[in-house]
């Protein structure tokens, strides 16, 4: 039996009432230290940043809009891996966006459909993924502005393919006429901490950075490959799209710079059909996961294929069990699409943890396995379906799409999946596992588009926000849900699971019968869970360890009443609270579905932190001992703008803030004032 003894704990801390404060506010008795903010040099030569719009030099601070993030273990000197380090380490962490108008003096230039070089390239550099040494001092935790260890990992970085897809035509550009290289990550969003001391981040909205004028699908079908059409298509990058932020309007000062020009997937008429002469091909480079060993800034960071393409939430290992197939679960967050998982043809050898190339264990593990995607039972089975070449539909004689081979499955697995007959899911977000019995939670952050006609058990819900608070996402399945699922054996090798809805979001003053259903109230209300981690600090008392689930909240439909937020639960397991009916009513018509749930989550959810104005709470990571808990604070004031600011977070946290001090993504860390575990 490899379940973990846990006593169970208690959430040890006094709820935070909902708030729309500018500012952190934590319970009682713990401290907030705000720790790497957007635009931090990471290296002795940046000048600090003015925060006023006039900044450069994003390849050497922190970037913007702080996501998914992991913390790595240091020896105490030098860049030796130490997992069981507390006290020094590396945090890797995501920069998924741009809030692209505090980033100039006066918001976005552009003259006459063009925009400035210099403009574009503080854009992009801010992008992508820090490596940056954090440390614990006598009194603070702080990161190390002159450490050799730091790095930024922009949409410039060089990049190899890796896995089943390496040098597939469809990844053949001008830039690497073989389909085996790429430049670098984009809109990286929740992440994995690999249990070789990897980090790897999800690439997730990047279709929208791509351009592709009227007439390319045109090209492409003359080409002879049609295919590509349904594609781009099918993965969100129809014909007559600018691209965000313009950045192809750009004339470089260097003509051979193709950096900008790399964004604009319009196929050229006269150019090869293969994709080897201009940048059609660069839409396929990405959309994967990508594997970075942060104790090595010299390494190049690997896209793994066998894990598929998607918009990629986020990617988490199952337990890691010596001898047995370790599985990795992942999202697809994007309305009505998947959960899938990788399952790696390499049993575990606990040996491997402690590799010293972290980089070719990630190579033994994740290049080689079966993607699999899930549908989801009324009766509360599941079955995972394999997305493999020649099973099932996925061959060369589909008619809706032929795929040539398993790469042109992993290229286009949206597809794939839907042929398979996958469970379209409302907004598939980020996975975790509870480390103490494997079983997988992943959160559905609400879907507009869920009518009632197309509700499911697993989707069950289709409504009108009773607010109606003027918001875009009002109806539908608008405050979100969790879902959880067993793995049939308990191993993560198994093709069929059960499962239930582990909590759904909503106002603790809506009905309780159809929206309100799993009792929720005053300290653990919600609305949109995104962000979604276990911890297992060790109990001080020597009582075994204690899972904690962290649960972030990505909003607009809750934000008239509280600010993003986060809450801890100790939860319990699937299927421990039956089943119930839900009665859908919204102007498109009626339905009833009946669910499976979890059993009420009362004290066992508590609301542990509200974020300041307009910001998302996304990313989390700790210190193993269970007494730092890093969190990011994404977004604060994302409406506003120079001439506007409607957030001066993180100024605001120690204090008074000048009305002038424009907001800043960053990265914080919590700590109890007592030294304890935080949380429990
Ligand atoms: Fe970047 Fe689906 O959140
Ligand atoms: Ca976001
Ligand atoms: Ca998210
Ligand atoms: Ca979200």
């Amino acid at each position: 039996d490899t379940t973990v003894t846990v006593t169970p704990a208690t959430l040890d801390f006094t709820a935070v009432p909902k708030n729309r404060n500018d500012l952190v506010t934590v319970p009682a008795g713990y401290t907030v230290t705000v720790l790497y903010r957007m635009g931090d040099p990471i290296n002795a030569s940046t000048p600090a940043f003015a925060n006023d719009g006039s900044d450069s030099n994003f390849s050497t601070r922190a970037g913007d809009q702080h996501d998914g993030m992991s913390f790595f273990g240091l020896a105490a000197t030098g860049a030796t891996r130490d997992p069981s380090s507390s006290t020094r380490g590396l945090l890797a962490l995501n920069h998924e966006n741009i809030v692209e108008t505090y980033l100039h003096p006066r918001g976005q230039t552009t003259t006459g459909g063009v925009r400035p070089e210099a403009e574009a390239i503080k854009e992009i550099e801010a992008h992508g993924v820090s490596v940056v040494e954090v440390t614990r001092g006598a009194s603070a935790w702080s990161y190390v502005q002159a450490s050799s260890l730091n790095r930024r990992i922009t949409p410039n970085t060089p990049m190899v393919f890796n896995g089943p897809a390496r040098g597939d035509v469809q990844l053949r550009t001008l830039y690497s006429k073989d389909g085996t290289q790429g430049r670098g990550t984009i809109n990286n969003c929740a992440n994995g901490a690999m249990p070789w001391g990897t980090y790897a981040t999800a690439e997730e909205n990047w279709a929208g950075y791509f351009r592709r004028d009227r007439g390319d699908a045109a090209v492409r079908t003359a080409a002879g490959r049609a295919k590509e059409n349904t594609s781009l298509a099918r993965y969100g990058i129809g014909e007559g799209r600018a691209g965000n932020y313009g950045w192809t309007t750009v004339t470089p000062a260097d003509s051979s710079s193709t950096i900008f020009r790399k964004w604009n997937a319009t196929a050229t008429a006269d150019a090869a059909p293969d994709g080897t002469a201009d940048f059609r091909h660069e839409p396929f480079q990405y959309g994967w996961i990508v594997e970075i060993d942060p104790y090595n800034p010299q390494s190049t960071p690997r896209k793994r294929t066998a894990l598929g393409r998607m918009n990629h939430e986020g990617v988490e290992p199952g337990r890691m069990i010596a001898g047995v197939k370790p599985a990795f679960y992942m999202g697809d967050d994007a309305q009505n699409e998947y959960i899938y998982k990788f399952v790696s043809n390499t049993p575990w050898t606990a040996a491997d943890a402690n590799a010293a190339d972290r980089l070719a264990t990630g190579d033994k593990y994740l290049d080689a396995g079966t993607l699999y995607v899930a549908k989801f039972n009324a009766d509360g089975s599941g079955q995972w379906l394999p997305l493999t070449f020649n099973t099932g539909p996925l061959t060369s004689a589909n008619a809706t799409y032929p795929f040539a081979d398993q790469a042109d499955v992993l290229i286009n697995c949206r597809i794939a999946a839907d042929l398979v007959g996958a469970t379209p899911m409302d907004r598939p977000e980020w996975t975790a596992v509870n480390p103490a019995n494997g079983e997988m939670y992943c959160t559905l952050t609400n879907n507009s588009s869920r009518s009632p006609a197309r509700t499911d058990a697993a989707n069950p819900r289709s409504y009108v926000d009773p607010r109606t608070d003027g918001r875009s996402n009002s109806a539908g399945n608008v405050n979100g849900h969790v879902v959880r699922l067993r793995e049939n054996g308990d191993t993560t090798e198994a093709t069929a699971f059960t499962w239930d809805v582990y909590a759904f979001g909503a106002g603790s003053d809506l009905n309780k019968d159809n929206i309100n259903l799993s009792g929720l109230d005053d300290t653990n209300d919600f609305s949109s869970p995104d962000g979604l981690w276990f911890s297992l600090p060790s109990n001080v008392a020597g009582q075994g360890a204690n899972p904690v689930m962290w649960l972030q909240t990505d909003d607009g439909a809750f934000t008239d009443v509280t600010n993003n937020q986060m809450l801890a639960a100790i939860p319990g397991r699937v299927g421990d609270g039956g089943t119930k009916t839900v009665n859908n009513s919204t102007p498109a018509g009626t339905s009833t579905a009946t669910t499976r749930v979890g059993k009420a989550p009362g004290a066992t959810l508590k609301r542990f932190l509200v974020g300041p104005k307009e910001c998302e709470i996304t990313g989390i990571t700790s210190t193993p001992d269970g007494k730092a808990l890093f969190v990011n604070i994404q977004h604060p004031g994302e409406t506003g703008g120079p001439d506007n600011i409607t957030s001066n977070w993180p100024a605001t946290q120690n204090g008074a803030a000048a009305p002038s001090s424009r907001p800043r993504s960053a990265t914080i860390v919590i700590t109890r004032q007592d030294g304890g575990l935080v949380g429990i």
